[in-house]
Order: structure tokens, then sequence, then C-alpha cells
């Protein structure tokens, strides 16, 4: 199984599991995982979702091959993809993440959707959605630079590269750094504490957290999902995407 998951003492984890292709997401591993946070939605058993990877890698984001082979234009509003982010992004339950190695692309833009994240030191974030002739996606055109401020986010979506565990939480993109050998364990006992609580508390105070902001990110992902679909087939992206398998430096020389 790519994502393995299982419920214990009232915690639903969801851990990517495909070391072999650096936990790079399928959409069979979205649907899993959308289907995994509605069961949890209903189930009163689960009181806090858990997301983890491997200690050397989070995830390396979409499964390119997978972005390859996606001919089919238009938006992307009815993938397993955004279906688990909607579920994501509205879960009225904690969810906690532990990242430790690279959290590229949805592997990144999925923490801001979170609530508790907690990264290894070896962490490293990047969203590099322009050096894929790509844009950003599910509201984090909207809510990293209201996470981080302008300047940074910037810096980060203009030019895709990857930062550290402890730019991230100088950012606020992350709650605190830890060495990798206590992450799990500490993220899960954070977890644990979520359980403890009453429920209906957390989901309140979760709720008036969010709810200003609800209606503008499903809008700004709508809008986000239209263009990101028209790009995954325009030739930028084929070039990108051709370049990533042939080991080799894209050439966008031809763009303009
Ligand atoms: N989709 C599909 N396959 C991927 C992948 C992805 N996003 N990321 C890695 N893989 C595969 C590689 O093709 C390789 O497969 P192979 O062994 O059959 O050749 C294997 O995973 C190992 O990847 P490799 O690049 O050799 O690992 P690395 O440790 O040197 O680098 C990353 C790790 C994550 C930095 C690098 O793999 C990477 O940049 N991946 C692409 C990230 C990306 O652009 N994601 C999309 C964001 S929208």
């Amino acid at each position: 199984m790519d994502i393995s998951t299982g419920k214990t003492n009232g915690i639903l984890t969801i851990e990517f599991n495909r070391p072999d292709k650096k936990n790079a997401i399928t959409s069979e591993m979205y649907q899993m995982m959308a289907d995994a946070l509605q069961e949890a939605e209903c189930d009163a058993a689960v009181r806090a979702i858990f997301f983890a990877g491997k200690p050397e890698i989070f995830t390396a984001g979409n499964d390119l091959e997978d972005f390859m082979q996606n001919t089919s234009k238009g938006e992307i509003s009815t993938r397993p993809v955004a279906q688990f982010m909607a579920n994501l992004s509205t879960a009225t339950k904690p969810v906690v993440a532990a990242v430790a190695g690279n959290a590229v692309g949805i592997g990144t833009t999925m923490l801001m959707h979170c609530d508790l994240v907690y990264a290894a030191d070896n962490a490293k974030f990047s969203m590099p959605f322009t050096q894929l002739g790509l844009c950003p996606e599910f509201s984090s055109s909207m809510l990293f630079p209201q996470i981080v401020g302008y300047p940074r986010a910037a810096e980060k979506l203009l030019l895709g590269e990857a930062f550290s565990a402890q730019e991230a939480y100088d950012m606020s993109l992350v709650s605190k750094v830890l060495p990798q050998a206590d992450l799990l364990p500490y993220a899960y006992a954070q977890a644990a504490k979520l359980v403890a609580l009453p429920p209906a508390s957390l989901r309140l105070t979760k709720s008036l957290m969010k709810s200003a902001q609800s209606a503008a990110i499903a809008s700004r992902m709508q809008e986000e999902n239209k263009h990101f679909g028209a790009m995954l087939t325009a030739p930028e992206a084929r070039e990108a995407f051709m370049a990533f398998f042939q080991k080799r430096k894209p050439d966008f020389s031809q763009f303009s």
C-alpha cells in the first residue's frame, strides 16, 4: 500500500509509504487519503488526524509520471487530488503533520491546511511550480503570503527554491523544529494531547479560527484549479516533466 492508514487510540494516521519513488503521490494515493479523511469526519472514534512520511522523505509531491499521462485539458476540481485537498481544508477535526526530509509541491501546500505542523531538522520545503511551468495550487497563492508575508512568499513561489526547516519555522509555516529522532514521538504525543481534549471544544476553536477565510479559500482553490489544469498540458510543463525524467535542466528559452 503506497498510503498506510491506521486508527489507534483516537488518532487516524495517514502515512506516505512509497519510498522507492520518494513518496510521490499518484491519483490512487490521493483517492485513498480523500476517502480516509471523509470517513474520519463521520467516525466519532477518530479525534485527531496525523500525517507522516518517512524519516528521509515526506513526499516528492505529485507523481510527475501521472502529470505526464494527464493529457485531458481542463480544470482539476473533480480529480482525486482536489477531493483530498477539499477534505483536508474543511476537516473539522485537528490535523497534525510530522515532516522529515523533502516536502515538495503539494507536500508543502497541504501543510497550510493542517493545524499543528512539526518539522525535523532535515526537513526541506519547496513549491517549484514555476520551475515546472505551473502555478500555485490549493489556495497557497493566498495562504502562503498571508502566513509568511509577501516578500518571502514571492521569493519562494516565484523562484520555487527549497528552504530549510529553520527558515520554515522563522516564517511561521511550521509550529516547531525538532531533531530528526524526536520528530515522530513528539508530534504523535501532541496528537495524543488533542485526543484527550473535548472534541466539541476543539471543533469550535478550529472553526472559529478558520471560518472568516473559508469562502475565500474555496474560491481561490477553484481559480487556481482552472489555471493549473490548463497549464498541466501546456508545452512549458511538458518540457519540465520530460527534463526531470531525462535528468537534464529544462529549456524554457523558446517560450514567451
Ligand atoms: N514523480 C515521479 N517520480 C518521482 C518523483 C515525482 N515527483 N520524485 C522522485 N521520483 C522518482 C525518480 O524518478 C526516481 O525514480 P527511479 O529510481 O525509477 O529513477 C526515484 O523517485 C528517486 O528520485 P531521485 O530524484 O533519484 O531522488 P533524490 O533523492 O535525488 O531527489 C527529490 C529527491 C524529491 C529532490 C527529487 O526526486 C525531486 O526533485 N523530485 C521531483 C519533485 C517535483 O518536482 N514534484 C512535483 C511538484 S508539483
